[in-house]
């Protein structure tokens, strides 16, 4: 039986090539940077412009089907996850590093269908690097094969977090306890690349072993989810129970093993949910 899915991703990669393009003519000119939720939470008008772009060019084609993009829902759009065939973009995941010229900008992509990720794609647009994961199927990094280190001791592991200031200084203050705490087990390090989806794609493609983070949303996670988990790898909530797309959370990593040892070392952080806050 033919893929009901497979022209929905081949023009998934397309745009996502399209959108990269953007993203790199862009850091060529200059940037201007405003504010959101604080004076951390950086947004250009590239976001937008590439959140326009790939929404404009997916509903042309699939017009009945639903969406939820990270500049959208800053503009007051609902951020519920149907049964509906759904788009989940992040026209940059890792703003801050572009407004920086940081070289991990990427553009990330799930899609699900009654709620389920069938596909993502994420390309790391400064390095070139296209990932691509249908489910069951396996993942892909520029069309290669990839899949996770497979390293069970968390000891020999190289870990990625990410360090956000929070205003809420008992979170704040928790965030650091964690990163302390998973340093002096000890591991191998602690690396902070600045984009959620090319955190998970380091994962799934073995030069990380685990990844870990607390307040980022569904549109950080879609596109990753699916690259790590087809590459071999382990997602779950950071509690240790099962993955929850909504949940603003996570723990992958190359195996169960690893990720439950970090489910038990971190204390859980309250960070609401993308569909109820
Ligand atoms: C951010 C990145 C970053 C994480 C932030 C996210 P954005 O996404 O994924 O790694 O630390 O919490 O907000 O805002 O650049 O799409």
């Amino acid at each position: 039986m033919s893929d009901p899915w497979q022209e929905c991703l081949d023009l998934c990669v397309e745009v996502t090539k399209k959108a990269g393009e953007m993203i790199r003519e862009a850091l060529q000119k200059d940037i201007a940077v405003m504010q959101k939720s604080s004076p951390v939470d950086l947004v250009t008008e590239t976001d937008q412009r590439v959140e326009q772009l790939i929404i404009s060019s997916i509903k042309e084609k699939f017009p009945a089907h639903s969406f939820i993009g990270e500049e959208s829902v800053a503009a007051g759009a609902a951020s519920v996850l149907t049964d509906d065939p759904t788009w989940i973009i992040d026209p940059i995941d890792g703003t801050t590093n572009f407004v920086h010229r940081f070289p991990f900008v990427s553009v990330s992509i799930g899609f699900t269908v009654k709620k389920e990720i069938e596909f993502g794609v994420v390309y790391s647009c400064i390095e070139d690097k296209m990932y691509t994961a249908r489910k069951g199927k396996g993942a892909f990094c520029n069309g290669a094969p990839i899949k996770v280190s497979g390293q069970e001791d968390i000891s020999r592991s190289l870990v990625l977090t990410e360090m956000n200031f929070d205003k809420d200084p008992a979170r704040f203050r928790t965030m650091l306890a964690n990163v302390e705490s998973i340093l002096t087990i000890p591991v191998h390090g602690i690396r902070s690349p600045g984009s959620a989806a090319v955190n998970m794609c380091l994962v799934a493609c073995g030069s990380a072993d685990a990844y870990y983070h607390m307040g980022i949303h569904c549109w950080d996670m879609a596109g990753g989810a699916a690259v790590v988990t087809e590459a071999g790898g382990v997602i779950m909530d950071i509690s240790g129970g099962p993955f929850d797309l909504m949940s603003r959370r996570l723990i992958v990593a190359s195996s169960r093993a690893v990720a439950e040892r970090i489910a038990k070392q971190v204390a859980e952080l309250r960070v609401g949910r993308d569909d109820t806050d």
